[in-house]
This record gives structure tokens, C-alpha cells and sequence, in this order.
């Protein structure tokens, strides 16, 4: 394997139509209308020699060895900030030029160390490499004058390091925290000489404004800004493009590797949803691949309460497919069923909805999307015929209203937000609805036109009220749904939603947001040019879920926001595969393509394939599932990369359906808080050990590549194949793209996809087939997939969970930036420096009723339990409504979430919970008795053996 790499254009591609000839050192060049110089000279392969200047940033032209002479100009013009013109003639290397480069680069080398050889960054340096470009031999200065080589390094971020001596003040770092990241944490401090890249206010970059994305390390040229992990292991020698197996914004990596250690990940300028970004996670948080805790070996024990023991993998495989057996020949054929999860790549999936409904004979296959995204497949399904967003990551560039609702994407999908920010620094307007302050209401050069800070639970009333609005003031796009949507739907919906009820003035009362601001967000929407939707967690997780999804279709219809660019209605996706996981037939009512498992069409493609026949009737869904276990009729599991202990609602339900389990088994890289209950443990292999493919929020796919050995032996498709196989199910797959194959051979949608086609483009966004082949962007153009627009009716039904004396707060719940998920992974990396815990927010006036200062251990209960955790006093949540992340299992949240769910895809009502807060001291019983529960659980025989 060698080094894959990309090319640095200098300055970002023009966006013309327009193009431009030129002639660059007697070659004729073809480039569009405002590229630069430098850029037109790269295209014809002539690097012209660079420090302040690279593509992902606009050109500053600061430190002057890009200079080149043009015909009839005097001067010696800086081609990076001089765009190309008709019948332009270029000089690239000149004697006067070559003479001005090596002064330039002179200056430079006299205040900079001359430690190459120790240099992290040796061999891989920009400066070293311009130095040797232009010929530079000497420093007539010398090295003793004034000099920053004494500065000091701040080491203060856990993943990179600055080191001021090395700085050449090329403004970089600056320009990318700015333009890329958009979080501006960086400024030059002090003038001249003595100027310095400096965040905030001479602050550590640990104790500043930055997210530690790594864009100015990216973009640094020097060692200056480095990596520590490049600083411990040195260069990379050979280096393939991966995509991150974190969020559903599905950036793609170069992962450099130094045999089978990796190095870094370095953003994929390619990578079609980054273009060349990325976050905290994707970039840093990869140190849990190689952590200590890890499972390497199968693991299996008759009771819970027993230690583990290690054996072969033929072992396990042979006991769990006995166990399966045994329980199905005793229970009956319903008695058993599996998991996967969104983190799972598509064949993984694939491949245990197969082994469920070939193997087991039955459709109990459920995955993850269960308790996040099932009623945004159910609602666009419903609207417009496809359980899918219907854009592409870059159609936010030519937004020009931009609404999000129960999203926080500064933190859920960092990279799509960085994005979001630079189409808001452009002149696009926002419409915030959230119970909390996102950080997108007001940010450096961000600030939202209108916050509907509504109660947990109203979505549906503030949205049918938006379309109140809408309809009552006259703004419908009525050419757009007489041409796309069924008329008639269309007027007994705008009669429903004109219905006094359905006012602002009245949902005001409801949702407490001011009515005015209902009726300036619903025009902003209507009339302010592209209407973008993007949506989260909190529009599904709730009782009116699928409602919520339907009431925004209704919004996107009667405006004419669908259909191209700029516009649509966009789920952001939590999991790196939540997109995938449900495209690939995972849900116990669907084949893929989201094809009724009563469809006999569809059933029959499978039959033929595999040879048996399919169960017509829709198997159990994830709750059901664990109420049948409780019960007693349901009784072995096999769980892949998913931990329902922590992630589900109502903990102490979830427990009590594994306890009554008399197999579980779970697929998993740690000893997670599910494995507690199991029975059999099959260690699970991280994205950097597998091939595959993921699909982001955008229903792009994108391979996973395979960068260094199974530290377990397997990758997770290798585990289901061999399980399959000792279960009686053969699967003959010599490698991941077969399974691809098998997949788009019997899924519509995915026809035209392939590792080969991948590799070849890059990523596909489904529907790929004959009609569209090479992919879909932007959905719905000219039609709707269902043929019209579906207007649905969304009452308003406030949830059973209400607020009243015994718990008086609502509860809601969320992530934060450097975790993901239940932690599994980011607790496992220097990530836990920025959240070491969860902390309950609350509103200071709802502190002080209870006496609780920030930092107090707090005690929230429920009607479900309750737990603790400390509290964290703050604005940003209304009063009336405290929320929590659900990172730590030693919060374990989801204890106090209760068993209400979507009425249409029991996705669960996290974001609502009825709660009490008051002082505690400390742990409640149910956590101390947990604690002690997870540790005799977690016991390997040999360990202990070696402890006797
Ligand atoms: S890591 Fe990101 S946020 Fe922090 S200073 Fe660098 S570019 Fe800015
Ligand atoms: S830290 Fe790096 S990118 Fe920033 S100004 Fe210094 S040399 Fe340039
Ligand atoms: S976590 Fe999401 S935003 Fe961050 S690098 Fe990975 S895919 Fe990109
Ligand atoms: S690269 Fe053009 S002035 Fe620095």
C-alpha cells in the first residue's frame, strides 16, 4: 500500500460557468472565471511555490513567494490572489522571481528553528519543502537575531500541540477556524515581529473557544500546529480513504497508517459530504480501537452471576447456535430474534436481517433506528413516497431561510454545522424551535432571526400553527401544489390547520411560545426565498413523532420547498448508519427498499435467493421484544453493536427483559452495560477492521476500508457469516462486496452500487438504478415518488406524560460535541477532558425554588425511577424544563425515561419527562446496587483465577 494524496490547489475552485483562456509558461489553460493564478497553474500540473495559500481557505496573499510576472502588468503579482483573465501570458520562473523567492524564504528560515531532523514534522512540512523548491542555500542573516525559538508550547489540548517557535504567522490557522469551522477561537496577538497566533485572549487552547476540530492543524504548514500522535509515532508510510464511524454526516478520512498503527485521520478534501472537514470525533476520538478494555476473545457462561470464560470462536459459535436451537425447539419459532444496530455497516445488517428471517424463520429483526428515526421513515414515506431526506449536504449553500427544529447540530453533526454557519455568514436566516438555547441562536457571527423556545411536547401544535399562518395570511405556493400535490387533501388540510384552535394566540397558551414570533417565523418561511427544514431527535423522539415529521411535509408542500436545490425537508441522522441500517430491510415489517414483508413480490426475490420461505407476517419490534421477554414468550437474543441497557427507555423494563432471556448474545467491542445480562459475548471489530459501506443522513454511500487486522480475528460480517453457518444458514461470502452485490441484486434502489463503483466515484446517493445511475442528490424533482404530495391532517395530541405536582419539571435529553451515543467508544479517548460526566441543566430560577446551587448532586425522579447526577445552573433551558446527555452509564438516564412512545413506530418519548429535582447526597440505591451488579458481571475466569 502506498500514501494516497491530494492534490492542494492553492485557492478554492471558482463556481463560474463562465470560462477563461490563458497561457501559464507557454501551456494554454482552461479554467472558469475568477480562479486564480496559482490555481489555473495546477490545473496544467505547475505548483507554484506557496506558504500562506492552500485551497480549503480563501487566498489572503500575505507571505509573497507566490509571486509570478504577467506580460504588459508590471510587477511581480502574488498569483494567489490574482484570478486569470482572457489572453493572460504567465510567467511562473523567472530570474527575478527565483531571486524574490529565495529573499522571501531567507526571512523566513532566519526565525525559525533549524531542528528538521527532530522535527515531527520532517518529511511532511511545507516550509522545508518550499525551502528546497526555490532553491534556497544559504541565510544571509543568520540565525542569532531577534527570534521567537524560546516561546512556549502549549500542550494544554489533549490532541495537538502549539509550538509558537515554529510559527511563521501565515494566518492559516486563522482563516480555517474562520471559513471551515466557522468558530473563529483564533487571532494574531501583537503586531509585527512580535505577532502571534494566539486563542482567545492568550488563553490555552484547551481553556479557549475552540472545539478542537483540527482544521488549523490541517491547515498548518509547519509543525507549529501537529498532532501529538504524529509527535509519538512519526510520518505515516502508507495511508487509504476511510469513512468516520461516528455521526450521520458520514466524513471521509484519509487514515494514515505506519504499519498497522494509524498515524492520523486527515479529513478527505474528496470526501463529498466533508469536503475536507471534520470533527473532534472523526478526526481524534479513535484511541478506543486499541484501548485496554476491549474484548479480543469470545466469551460464554451458563448464568449471569457467573465469571466469564474464554473459548475458541468455534466454541461460541457452536454453543450459541445450539442454544438458539434448543430454545426455539422448547418456545416455538418466535421465541428468538435479533438487533443490529446504526453502527453497523450496511452488510453487516444485510446479513442479520438474513440470518433472522432465513435462519430463524421469523421477521423478529429490529435495529437502533427504532428508538431515533422510525417516524421520519414513516412520515416521508407517508408525504412524499421515500423514508428519506430529500437533499444533498450541499444544497444548504442555496438556502435563504434555513429552519431546525429538535436539532443542535454545533454538536450532533459538527461538520454539517460548520456548513449551516457559512451559508448563515452569507446572509441566510434562521428559525431555531427548541426548548433550549442552542448554540446556533447566537454565535460569533450567527445569530437566529427567530427562537421558538417551545415546551417539550408542542411540536405539533407549533407547527400546525405555522401552517396556520401560512394558509390564513394567503402565503401558500398554490401554483406548486395544484401542479405536485392532490387538491383536495390540500383544502381539508388548510381547513383543519385555518381552525381557530390552530392560532397562534391559541398555541401560545400550549407551547408558550409568543404568538408573534409564531406569525414572523411562519412568513420568514413562506416568503423569504429557499425554505430549508432541517430536523433531529427531537421531532421523532416523541408520542406525536411520526405527527411531527407529517406537520413538517405539510409546511415544505404548501410552500413549494421541495423538489430542488436550497430547499427540502432534511432528517439529520444521530449514528453513522442509521440511513443504511433501515434502508436494509432491519425494521420486522420490511424487506429492504422499505418493501412490506407482505408484499409476496418482494418476498419471492429472497425466497429464490436463499432458498426457503419467508414469514409473511411482520415480526417484533425492539419493545415488543423485551414485553415478551418480560413475559416470558420471548427468550434468546442476538445483539449486534448495540447496547439497550443504556440507550433504551425505562432501564429497569429493559433489564427485566434480559434478566428473563435464557440466551443473549452480544457482538460488541466492550464489555457494554447490555453484556451484563448475556450469555455469550462475541468481541466485535472496529471500522478501521472491516470493509463495508455506511450511508449518511443524505443517502449517501460510502465505503468503509479495511486499514489494519481484526484485532479479534473477524470482522463483524465474518462473526454473522460463521454464527449463520453453525446455525445452519450457509452464507457464502468471500469478502464484504459480495454482500454489496447481494444487496444491490435485490434492492431497487441500490441496483447501480458496488465496492467497484465506489471505488471508482467516490459515493453514490441512492436511488442509483437505470434511471438515475449516477445517483440521486436531490429527491422529488418534477414529481413525487409517490406521484402527489400527500397533505395529512396532524392534531395535535398533548402526551400522557404531563408536568403536574409530584414532577413538576419536563425533562428532555441530548448529546454533546465530544461524545457520542452511550459513550462506548469517546469515554474510551481523551474526549472525556471536555465531559467527564453528565450534568442535569437547570434553569436558575428553578434552582433557587430547590436550593440547588451549580455543582450540587442533584436527584431527578420520575414515575419510571430516578437517578443522580450534579446540576449545571444555566439560561439556556426555559423554566420548567431541565435536560441531560446519556453518555454515562453511571448517570444511566434513561432510568427515569418512561415506556410512552410514537403512536405510529413506538420510537421511544425521550424528550419528554416528567420529573422531580431535588438535592441529593450522593448515588441512589438502584446506581450503588447497578455498580456492584456491572462489576461481578464483568468477571473473566482467568482474571479471577489469577487474582485467587
Ligand atoms: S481546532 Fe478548530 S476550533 Fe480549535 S482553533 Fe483549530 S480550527 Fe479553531
Ligand atoms: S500556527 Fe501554523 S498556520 Fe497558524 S500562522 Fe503559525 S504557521 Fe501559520
Ligand atoms: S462525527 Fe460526524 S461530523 Fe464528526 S467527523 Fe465523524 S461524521 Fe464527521
Ligand atoms: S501563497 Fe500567495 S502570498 Fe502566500
Amino acid at each position: 500500500m502506498s500514501m494516497v494524496t491530494e492534490v492542494d490547489y492553492g485557492t478554492p475552485a471558482a463556481r463560474s460557468d463562465k470560462i477563461v483562456t490563458l497561457t501559464i509558461d507557454g501551456m494554454e489553460v482552461r479554467v472558469p472565471e475568477g480562479t486564480s493564478i496559482m490555481r489555473a497553474a495546477m490545473e496544467v500540473g505547475t505548483k507554484i511555490p506557496k506558504l500562506c495559500a492552500t485551497d480549503m481557505i480563501e487566498a489572503f496573499g500575505s507571505c509573497r513567494l507566490c509571486l509570478v510576472e504577467i506580460e504588459g502588468r508590471a510587477g511581480t503579482p502574488a498569483s494567489c490572489t490574482t484570478p486569470v483573465a482572457p489572453g493572460m501570458v504567465v510567467h511562473t520562473q523567472t530570474n527575478r522571481l527565483k531571486a524574490l523567492r529565495k529573499g522571501v524564504m531567507e526571512l523566513y528560515i532566519s526565525d525559525h528553528p533549524l531542528d528538521c531532523l527532530t522535527c515531527a514534522a520532517n518529511g511532511n512540512c511545507e516550509l522545508q519543502t518550499e525551502a528546497g523548491n526555490v532553491g534556497l542555500r544559504d541565510v544571509r542573516y543568520g540565525y542569532e537575531g531577534a527570534n521567537h525559538l524560546s516561546d512556549k508550547k502549549d500542550e494544554s489540548n489533549p490532541y495537538f500541540s502549539y509550538d509558537p517557535a515554529k510559527c511563521i504567522v501565515c494566518n492559516r490557522c486563522i482563516r480555517a477556524c474562520e471559513e471551515v469551522q466557522g468558530t473563529f477561537a483564533l487571532t494574531i496577538d501583537g503586531r509585527g515581529f512580535g505577532s502571534r497566533v494566539s486563542p482567545g485572549q492568550m488563553e490555552p487552547f484547551f481553556e479557549s473557544e475552540c472545539v478542537s476540530c483540527g482544521a488549523c492543524v490541517q491547515a498548518c504548514p509547519t509543525a507549529t500546529l501537529i498532532e501529538k500522535s504524529v509527535i509519538d509515532i512519526g510520518q505515516a508510510e502508507h495511508s487509504g480513504v476511510t469513512t468516520c464511524g461516528y455521526c450521520g454526516v458520514g466524513c471521509q478520512f484519509k487514515a494514515e497508517m505506519r504499519g498497522e498503527e494509524l498515524v492520523r485521520m486527515v479529513p478527505w478534501k474528496d470526501g463529498k459530504a466533508n469536503h475536507g472537514h471534520s470533527c473532534v470525533k472523526g478526526r481524534f476520538a479513535w484511541g478506543y480501537a486499541t484501548h485496554r478494555d476491549r474484548i479480543l476473545k469470545p466469551m460464554i457462561r451458563a448464568k449471569v452471576s457467573d465469571p466469564w470464560r474464554e473459548v475458541s470462536w468455534d466454541e461460541a459459535f457452536a454453543h450459541a447456535a445450539s442454544e438458539f436451537k434448543r430454545i426455539q425447539a422448547r418456545y416455538g419459532r418466535n421465541s428468538v430474534g435479533a438487533i443490529t444496530s446504526s453502527r453497523c455497516t450496511n452488510e453487516e445488517t444485510y446479513l442479520i436481517q438474513k440470518l433472522v428471517r432465513a435462519g430463524f424463520g421469523n421477521n423478529n429483526v429490529d435495529t437502533c433506528a427504532r428508538v431515533c428515526h422510525s417516524p421520519t421513515g414513516y412520515g416521508l414515506k407517508t408525504a412524499f413516497g421515500t423514508s428519506a431526506g430529500t437533499q444533498d449536504f450541499d444544497s444548504v449553500d442555496d438556502a435563504d431561510v434555513i429552519m431546525i427544529i429538535g436539532a443542535n447540530p454545533t454538536d450532533g453533526h459538527p461538520v454539517f454545522a460548520s456548513r449551516m454557519k457559512r451559508r448563515l455568514r452569507e446572509g441566510a436566516r434562521l428559525i431555531v424551535l427548541d426548548p433550549r438555547r442552542i448554540d446556533l441562536v447566537r454565535m460569533p457571527h450567527v445569530e437566529a432571526d427567530y427562537h421558538l423556545p417551545l415546551q417539550p411536547g408542542t411540536n405539533v401544535a407549533v407547527l400546525t400553527s405555522l401552517a396556520h399562518v401560512i394558509v390564513t395570511e394567503g402565503l401558500v405556493n398554490e401554483a406548486f401544489v395544484r401542479e405536485r400535490c392532490d387538491w383536495e387533501e390540500f383544502q381539508e388540510w388548510a381547513e383543519y390547520v385555518s381552525l381557530d384552535r390552530n392560532s397562534p394566540e391559541e398555541v401560545e397558551k400550549i407551547s408558550g411560545v409568543p404568538a408573534d414570533s409564531i406569525r414572523k417565523a411562519a412568513r420568514l418561511y413562506a416568503t423569504g426565498g429557499n425554505g430549508a427544514i432541517y430536523y433531529g431527535l427531537g421531532v421523532t423522539e416523541h408520542s406525536q413523532g411520526s405527527t411531527t415529521v407529517l406537520a413538517l411535509a405539510n409546511l415544505a408542500l404548501a410552500t413549494g420547498n421541495l423538489g430542488r436545490k436550497g430547499v427540502g425537508v432534511n432528517p439529520l441522522r444521530g449514528q453513522n448508519n442509521v440511513q443504511g441500517a433501515c434502508d436494509m430491510g432491519s425494521f420486522p415489517h420490511e424487506l429492504s427498499d422499505y418493501r412490506h414483508i407482505s408484499d409476496g413480490n418482494a418476498r419471492a426475490i429472497f425466497e429464490k435467493l436463499w432458498g426457503v420461505t419467508l414469514d409473511k407476517e411482520p415480526g417484533l419490534r425492539i419493545p415488543n421484544m423485551l414485553d415478551a421477554a418480560v413475559e416470558g414468550t420471548f427468550k434468546a437474543i442476538y445483539i449486534e453493536g448495540e447496547d439497550i441497557l443504556q440507550s433504551d427507555p425505562d432501564t429497569h423494563h429493559v433489564a427485566a427483559g434480559l434478566a428473563n432471556m435464557e440466551c443473549v448474545i452480544v457482538q460488541d467491542l466492550f464489555l457494554n452495560e447490555t453484556a451484563n445480562y448475556a450469555h455469550i459475548f462475541l468481541p466485535g471489530s472496529t471500522f478501521l477492521e472491516k470493509d463495508g459501506t455506511f450511508t449518511n443522513a443524505e443517502r449517501r454511500v460510502q465505503r468503509v476500508r479495511k486499514m489494519m487486522t481484526p484485532k479479534n480475528g473477524y470482522a463483524d460480517w465474518e462473526v454473522t457469516v460463521k454464527l449463520a453457518e453453525a446455525m445452519g444458514v450457509p452464507m457464502n461470502y468471500a469478502h464484504a462486496g459480495e454482500i454489496l452485490d447481494e444487496i444491490a441484486a435485490t434492492t431497487p434502489s441500490f441496483a447501480g452500487i458496488s465496492f467497484a463503483k465506489l471505488d471508482e466515484v467516490g459515493s453514490v446517493q441512492w436511488p442509483c438504478n437505470e434511471k438515475a445511475p449516477e445517483g440521486t442528490p436531490v429527491m422529488h424533482i418534477g414529481g413525487f415518488v409517490r406521484g402527489k404530495g400527500k397533505f395529512v391532517i396532524t392534531e395535535y395530541v398533548a402526551t400522557d406524560e404531563k408536568a403536574g405536582p409530584r414532577y413538576p419539571l419536563l425533562l428532555t435529553t441530548g448529546r454533546i460535541l465530544s461524545h457520542y451515543n452511550v459513550g462506548a467508544q469517546t469515554r474510551r479517548t481523551a474526549n472525556v477532558a471536555w465531559h467527564e460526566e453528565d450534568r442535569l441543566e437547570i434553569h436558575p430560577h428553578d434552582a433557587e425554588q430547590r436550593g440547588l446551587r451549580d455543582g450540587d448532586w442533584v436527584r431527578v425522579a420520575s414515575r419510571a425511577g430516578e437517578t443522580t447526577l450534579r446540576a449545571l445552573v444555566t439560561d439556556r433551558v426555559a423554566p420548567g424544563v431541565v435536560y441531560t446527555t446519556f453518555h454515562h452509564p453511571s448517570t444511566q438516564v434513561n432510568v427515569v425515561t418512561t415506556e410512552f412512545s410514537d403512536w405510529a413506530t413506538n420510537c421511544p418519548e425521550y424528550k419528554v419527562t416528567a420529573v422531580q429535582v431535588s438535592r441529593s447526597n450522593g448515588p441512589t440505591d438502584w446506581q450503588e446496587r447497578y455498580r456492584e451488579q456491572a462489576e461481578q458481571s464483568r468477571r473473566i475466569a482467568e482474571t479471577v483465577e489469577a487474582a485467587e
